[in-house]
């Protein structure tokens, strides 16, 4: 099967509108012209620069992700919260969800997680789910436990949803390992491939053709050092990049890692 790599920038509470031009004009002078680009790229601002980045992006090819979304779906009282018809009204394409630092520091719950997946879908919005283990659990040999019950939680949702699993079709995963995140100590690409291989497997249980096409991005410490490495895994597809994707440069080799 072939799956088109994606390689998605989450530059977390980062950036100002000066940094972020220059940013962003490093990210397009050096990924290749749009027709002969092998990876999907997505860039995900905070919320506040998201309608200029989206601006800056327009017919680019390069994707505008959030960072979080609420799990309700329309307009009300959720002072704080943006909804997702809002997201796509301003341009954004993807928005992450249930990233490790909203689940640890905003107790984000599992099945939260899959309230926001069906509320992205429901928008038009492609949802980059995250799944990851704490260091404890991993030494614990809990890794594939941990990691099945935050899926089997956005599965679960899926299901409950007259859409079915059909949506997953639609959503993009990705593994972080809590432990890899913004320490500077990656998964091997080994222990990426396990678990990713489990990831798709339990999908693959579940509709063979969703297992087989779905999208798993690692995430967790990738440089341009160590890209190549990862994404020649068979089940690597890509990455969700943090402090790299700060730097131009090291996005955009990161980005031709996936060639
Ligand atoms: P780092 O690349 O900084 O380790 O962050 C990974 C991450 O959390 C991306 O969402």
């Amino acid at each position: 099967m072939n799956r088109t790599p994606v390689v998605a920038g989450n530059w977390k509470m980062h950036g100002s509108r000066a940094a972020n031009a220059s940013l962003v004009s490093g990210v397009l002078s050096g990924l290749a012209p749009r027709a002969e680009r092998v990876a999907e790229v997505v860039l995900c601002p905070p919320f506040v620069y998201l309608a200029e980045l989206a601006q800056r992006l327009d017919q680019t090819g390069v994707g505008l992700g959030a960072q979080d979304v609420c799990a309700e779906a329309g307009q009300g009282a959720f002072t704080g919260e943006v909804a997702a018809p809002m997201l796509r009204e301003v341009g954004c394409t993807h928005v992450i969800i249930g990233h490790s630092e909203r689940r640890a520091l905003y107790a984000e719950t599992d099945e939260l997680v899959g309230r926001k997946t069906l509320t992205a879908l429901a928008a038009g919005l492609t949802p980059i789910v995250c799944v990851g283990e704490l260091l404890e659990e991993r030494d614990a040999g809990r890794t594939h436990e941990v990691v099945g019950r935050q899926l089997e939680a956005v599965l679960r949702a899926l299901q409950a949803d007259p859409g079915g699993l059909a949506g997953l079709a639609r959503c993009i995963l990705a593994y972080e390992p809590v432990w890899a995140i913004g320490t500077g100590r990656t998964a091997t690409p080994e222990q990426a491939q396990d678990v990713h291989a489990f990831i798709r497997g339990l999908i693959q249980s579940r509709d063979a053709r969703i297992g087989g096409s779905v999208r798993v991005l690692y995430g967790g410490s990738v440089k341009p050092g160590n890209a190549r490495e990862l994404f020649g895994m068979p089940d690597v597809d890509g990455g969700l990049i943090g402090g790299a994707s700060l730097k131009a440069e090291d996005f955009v080799a990161i980005v031709a890692a996936t060639q």
